[in-house]
């Protein structure tokens, strides 16, 4: 026994902790209370309190350079306590709490045995690690975690990337088909999942990769440019106009025609500095080596997507052009949704599939999130099977609409205030009682909480192992082939 209830309270308790426990105790601690049913808690705070005069602690002050053993002169007057949230009543498996422990329960820590049910096998979960501290795997519902969407939040260095490495290696053993937008190189050759069976890095140039990335002129809308800088009013007029006419080959013509005939084709409807400004921004996208006339990696991506393979996207020397990054994601994923929205039409089954992005607060932020096609596809990607996983260290950065709707939130070491406030306040997980918590995690520690976790865990996600297997040919040419 560590301690007793002391005051109860719907879904919270706390706990009086005997003197000698207080530094046995750790924030985010599992811990069971033992009355009619069997309680599992959290702690969320611990703390010392005293019930002596006014002024004791001032007097314990004065004092603490002539004695050492406060037990035997304030022991009645000070107690150690801890606040614990109450996670659920276990019972072969966990529920929800709907009464409170008695005063005086008794609490002591949780033991393996004690939550013995995460460890019944299944196929539909992925293992991604320990509960910390304790020999308990940490296992994750695919389903729930794709479709109703996730993130990964922590500071640079705290182990996103580890974690989602983690998660990708698990859902290959599942044949959960995977498209990973990997912009610091971290998932594909150099540090990641390159080379291994079922994995296909596709990338820009600088990048080691199996095939390379090309996207086709013609995919390109006017939304994405939205997406990559702001137009005036004048830009979005003339944008509008020229795509009604021209449709797919709105950027060719900007690009390729001379400006006095732009204005004069569109009877100075668009004014000459519109078309020379438009033409300056198009300019910047046609000149990319990535950016094809004939090519199209899109079919070959969603072809392999059907066939249960994962796709790492990797950006190679263009991981710091923010235009690059915004127009590739949303391109690919665009191309994705409206394809699985097809299938859904014509009633073609599609496996969950998850979309990674890495950087997110570069297209979620408040500005521009609405734009992107991730806004769509958080808001309605389940109906299709399409699913977000979002990984960023600024997720003060990201959309609280967004943040909103991801209903499994992986939380690793955030220092920042800001984070913390921002993602408790956005998220639909209550995640009040981990904000203390979340600024003392160490690397590879994790909080999970959501739809797709029986509990929140507090976990330490395993070391994701470059050690690789087989590696399969690839034919450059099975996606020669223009099919938009
Ligand atoms: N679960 C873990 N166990 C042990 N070490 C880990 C774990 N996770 C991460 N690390 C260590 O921390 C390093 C950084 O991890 P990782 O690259 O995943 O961080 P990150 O949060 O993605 O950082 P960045 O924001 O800079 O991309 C890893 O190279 C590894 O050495
Ligand atoms: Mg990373």
């Amino acid at each position: 026994m560590i301690g007793k209830v002391i005051s109860a309270e719907s879904d919270r308790i706390t706990a009086r902790i005997l003197l000698d426990d207080i530094e046995n105790i750790n924030m985010g601690d599992l811990l069971i209370i033992e009355s009619r049913f069997k309680y599992l808690a959290r702690v969320s705070s611990i703390f010392s309190k005293n019930i002596g005069e006014p002024n004791l602690p001032d007097k314990i002050a004065v004092l603490t350079d002539r004695i050492d053993d406060m037990e035997s002169l304030f022991g009645t007057q000070f107690y150690y306590a801890a606040e614990c949230g109450i996670l659920g009543v276990l019972d072969s498996g966990i529920k929800p709490a709907k009464t409170i422990p008695k005063f005086l329960s008794k609490i002591r820590k949780a033991e393996s045995k004690d939550l013995d049910f995460l460890l019944k096998e299944g196929k539909n979960y992925i293992k991604i690690g320990r509960l910390r501290n304790m020999d308990l795997p940490i296992k994750i519902d695919i389903e729930s975690f794709i479709t109703k969407h996730a993130g990964v939040f922590g500071k640079t260095g705290s182990g996103k990337s580890n974690t989602v490495k983690v998660i990708i290696k698990e859902m290959i053993k599942h044949n959960i088909p995977c498209l990973v937008f990997d912009i610091h190189g971290e998932y594909g050759y150099k540090r990641g999942l390159g080379g291994r069976e079922n994995v296909i890095v596709v990338g820009l140039p600088g990048g080691e990769c199996d095939v390379s990335l090309t996207v086709p002129l013609q995919m390109i809308k006017p939304g994405d440019l939205r997406v990559m800088t702001t137009l005036t009013e004048a830009q979005e007029d003339a944008v509008a106009l020229i795509h009604k006419r021209y449709g797919g080959k709105w950027l060719e013509y900007i690009s390729q025609t001379d400006t006095e005939n732009i204005v004069s084709e569109f009877e100075n409807k668009i004014q000459m500095t519109t078309v020379l400004a438009l033409q300056r921004k198009i300019g910047r996208i046609v000149d990319y080596n990535f950016v094809g006339r004939d090519f199209n990696s899109l079919n070959y991506i969603r072809d392999k997507i059907r066939q249960d393979k994962v796709i790492i996207i990797d950006f190679g020397d263009y991981e710091h052009d923010d235009w690059a990054i915004k127009l590739i994601t949303s391109v690919i994923s665009r191309f994705l949704l409206n394809k699985y929205k097809k299938y859904k039409k014509e009633e073609h089954k599609t496996k969950e599939t998850l979309l990674v992005l890495e950087e997110a607060h570069k297209l979620l932020n408040v500005d521009t999130a609405k734009k992107t096609v991730f806004s769509d596809i958080v808001r309605e990607g389940r109906k299709f099977n399409l699913g977000l996983c979002i990984v960023d260290q600024m997720p003060h950065k990201i959309f609280e609409e967004v943040l909103a709707q991801l209903n499994t939130v992986i939380i690793m070491l955030l220092t920042n205030i800001k984070d913390r406030e921002h993602l408790v306040l956005s998220s639909e997980n209550d995640l009040s009682d981990f904000k203390k918590e979340m600024k003392r995690l160490d690397i590879g520690e994790a909080i999970i909480t959501g739809i797709s976790v029986p509990f929140p865990i507090p976990a330490k996600i395993d070391l994701f192992s470059l050690s690789r297997s087989k590696k399969e040919n690839f034919d450059q040419f099975e996606f020669n082939e223009l099919d938009i």
